[in-house]
């Protein structure tokens, strides 16, 4: 039996006839840009997230890139950041006028090391974005400490990690509590998914939701005049209407997904003992959403092809470090610099985790691998 890394069309069977609805309604009205249905979802997720402000975004690309170019980046000033991570987040630092320095990551979380982050500081440094890889928070509380120490903005990467949580004393925090926002992006593969691009920043900063807001509409709220310069980065009507009609789904979703995790955590408990594989960290007082399942494993691209020969689908975030890049070549890095980022590079394999999984298909997968291994 194939077993697909992803099927929404299975999500969208139970959920499409509320989808349609929202769209319709969006349709008749023929009010396609920002309005009521946008403003209606950034305020369900602003009270999801427990936070003040949320604007939604084309894409989470943009949400990152917004807050960024709010920073008004002199040329030569750093961001910190991981290697470890989808191209956009340091594109976006690059593409808000900064330089990207990048510091290892965790080798168990796979997240950046808040240990590593003040060696990196310097007079030039502004910022500091963590990434919550797969769907667990960094540890977001030291970095926010280094912030304030230094001054610095702290623009959370929360790309893969709606609803993610950290037990913080007898509460929990989630993401854009700390930092001073945190971004989201709804790509159709995302634990919330709109049928195309979308992002999202969040913030409790009332000055900065407004700046970003202006900046979303090339920098003027009111029509024909522009305080400064923006661009064009509205999330669609008809966007914000599909992923409100998936929003009450999302918690349920992700607590499928961390029931199939704990599955296969179970189940590849004795191939981690004979040293085979790694299962995810994740660390306690952290609720990850497993937007992605991703063990590190021996001889990862032959486990690979057999499992593509099976037909169970799987993937490998990231196989290249950031700074190997050959378009981040200009800021010097080398082979050798970001051992853990490189290790994890050619160690992980991502494998089916999403909530409509059904119990054939988490054996199916299973199997394969112990296969694999003997
Ligand atoms: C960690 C991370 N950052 C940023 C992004 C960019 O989001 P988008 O594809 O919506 O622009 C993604 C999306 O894959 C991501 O995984």
């Amino acid at each position: 039996m194939a077993v697909a890394l992803l099927d929404l069309k299975r999500q969208h069977a139970a959920i499409g006839a509320d989808i349609r609805a929202r769209m319709d309604a969006v349709i008749q009205d023929q009010s396609f840009i920002m309005g009521e249905t946008v403003a209606a979802f950034e305020a369900a997720v602003a009270e999801l997230l427990g936070v003040e402000h949320a604007i939604g975004v084309a894409s989470g690309t943009d949400a990152l890139l917004l807050p960024l170019k709010a920073l008004g980046l002199e040329p030569g000033d750093e961001v910190i950041t991981t290697p470890f991570t989808f191209f956009a987040t340091a594109g976006a630092i690059h593409n808000a006028g900064g330089r990207a320095v990048f510091v290892d990551i965790e080798p168990d979380t796979f997240n950046l090391d808040p240990s590593r982050v003040d060696a990196a500081i310097t007079p030039r440094t502004r910022a500091i974005v963590p990434v919550h890889l797969f769907g667990q928070m960094a540890d977001v509380r030291p970095l926010r400490e280094t912030a304030d120490r230094h001054g610095l903005f702290l623009l959370e990467d929360a790309a893969q990690a709606i609803g993610a949580r950290q037990r913080v004393g007898d509460g929990w925090i989630t993401t854009g509590h700390l930092g001073d926002c945190a971004a989201f992006s709804f790509f159709p593969s995302k634990n919330l998914g709109a049928f195309g691009d979308g992002g999202m920043v969040v913030t409790n900063d009332a000055a900065l939701a407004e700046r970003l807001r202006r900046l979303r509409v090339h920098g003027g709220l009111k029509m024909y005049h522009h305080e400064e310069v923006g661009t064009n980065s509205r999330l669609d009507a008809l966007q914000a209407a599909v992923l409100h009609a998936k929003l009450p789904h999302l918690e349920g979703w992700s607590a499928a997904r961390r029931r199939n995790a704990a599955w296969y955590d179970d189940r590849f408990a004795d191939l981690e003992r004979a040293g085979r594989v790694r299962r995810p960290v994740v660390r306690d007082g952290n609720e990850s959403i497993y937007n992605q399942y991703t063990l590190r494993v021996e001889a990862r691209d032959r486990l690979r092809e057999h499992l593509s020969t099976r037909g169970i689908g799987n993937a490998v975030y990231y196989p290249l470090p950031l700074h190997l890049q050959p378009c981040f070549a200009y800021l010097g890095y080398g082979e050798g610099e970001f051992p853990q980022s490189e290790r994890a590079a050619q160690e992980v394999v991502s494998l089916p985790v999403f909530p409509e999984l059904c119990p054939a298909e988490l054996e199916e997968v299973a199997i394969a691998v112990e296969e694999f291994y003997g």
